[in-house]
């Protein structure tokens, strides 16, 4: 599938860096409101440019946009895709507001188009595994989920000079403003309801702990946020996102035979250990540990940064889909649902609250290979 990217920055160099796994996508073109970014991106990845967006979109022989731009361009530049025709693969979030976002999916619905959300990593080799574990019972029935998204003290880091292969700097004053939530909780958030279904209610607590981050703010995300999901099939499962406590990205399933867990879910090769439970003389007690076979390719992907993911099998999936005219695997409204429940983990508890959930989702599919 013939494809384009809007947005030319910090993260666009991770996708250019797996593109090549995927020779089914071939970029036609890059197109950024900063034209200097869009000419050193440019030239360092040897794609051309459109001059704007309206060149990009003019273009008939771009099916699918790559929608890269910051969390509040995504709306308008995901509509303006549609509208022209094109399916959009968005950078998380799909919107800023709930209605934005169902506005998008319903545009792609009556088009005929698909618009799905980053991140893609429940495509990774370790998240198909625990999925397969959960399907084999292998833990038997899951009760219980323990999701951490830590980031440790980032404001207290050298956040100013990270830049990117390309040279695009880390967009600290916007990754702020949009809150640790928004941005990553997305990462095991899109997960647990593929295994588990969708979320029926959410309570916790959400606040902005350090307002000052070294850097003057206009808005003052959350971050910190503690949530528990309470799934329809009645799981429940506590996720935790702060840029405060120390970098721990594990991830615990608690079931009636054991407990299965990975260290790293933003590792796609992270390993995943279980540990069944046994009863002696009526203590409860573990087995040792045993290391569960990952399934997939298990292809290690080196990037400066905290993550090894291949950014481009989302759009690569989005692709295949459209080709083998199937439902995609991260479907429209399961990117709704994901939107839905990280804007509310992040907003609607500050201070603390509960919310019911107004989206669903049918189930998805896993991968062949898982
Ligand atoms: N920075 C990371 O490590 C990282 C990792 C994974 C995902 N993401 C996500 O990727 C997205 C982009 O983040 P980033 O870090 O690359 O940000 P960035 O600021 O480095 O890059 C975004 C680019 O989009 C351009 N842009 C913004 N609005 C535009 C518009 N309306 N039209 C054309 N161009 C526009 C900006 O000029 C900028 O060059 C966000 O959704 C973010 O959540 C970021």
């Amino acid at each position: 599938m013939k494809i384009a990217l809007v947005g030319c920055g910090f993260v666009a160099d991770y996708y250019l860096k797996t593109l090549p796994e995927h020779p089914e996508l071939t970029l036609l073109g890059v197109y950024d409101r900063n034209q200097a970014r869009a000419r050193t991106f440019s030239a360092y990845h040897k794609v051309p440019t459109y001059p704007s967006l309206q060149a990009l979109l003019a273009d008939r022989e771009v099916e699918m946009v790559l929608n890269l731009t910051n969390p509040r361009s995504h709306y308008e530049v995901s509509r303006a895709c549609l509208e022209a025709g094109k399916h959009v693969y968005s950078e998380k979030p799909l919107a800023m507001t709930l209605s934005e976002a169902r506005e998008l999916v319903e545009i792609a619905e009556r088009r005929g188009l698909l618009i799905i959300s980053a991140p893609c990593s429940l495509l990774g080799e370790t998240a198909q595994t625990i999925w397969k574990a959960i399907r084999k019972q292998v833990i038997g029935s899951v009760r219980l989920v323990y999701a951490e998204m830590d980031e440790g003290m980032v404001f207290k880091m050298p956040y100013k000079k990270w830049i990117s292969a390309s040279g695009a700097p880390w967009p600290y004053k916007d990754e702020f403003e949009i809150g640790t939530t928004l941005e990553h909780a997305g990462y095991v958030a899109t997960w647990l309801p593929a295994f588990f279904g969708p979320v029926q209610s959410i309570a916790g607590f959400s606040a902005c702990l350090v307002p000052d981050k070294g850097t003057p703010l206009d808005v003052l995300a959350p971050d910190y946020a503690s949530a528990s999901l309470h799934f329809a099939s009645g799981v429940v499962a506590r996720l935790t996102c702060s840029l405060l406590a120390p970098h721990d990205h594990s991830l615990r399933i608690i079931g009636d035979k054991g407990v299965m867990y990975t260290d790293d879910t933003w590792y796609y090769t992270s390993p995943v250990y279980v540990r069944r439970w046994f009863n002696l003389r009526r203590r409860h007690l573990e087995w040792p540990r045993r290391t569960y076979p990952l399934v997939g390719k298990g292809t290690r992907y080196k990037y400066r940064g905290t993550q090894q993911m291949d950014f481009a099998r989302g759009p690569a999936e989005l692709a295949a889909a459209v080709r083998e005219g199937r439902p995609a695997r991260l479907s429209p409204r399961y990117s709704l649902h994901v939107n839905e429940l990280v804007l509310a983990v992040q907003n609607e508890l500050q201070g603390g609250a509960t919310y019911k959930m107004t989206t669903t989702f049918d189930p998805l599919e896993p991968m062949p290979w898982a």
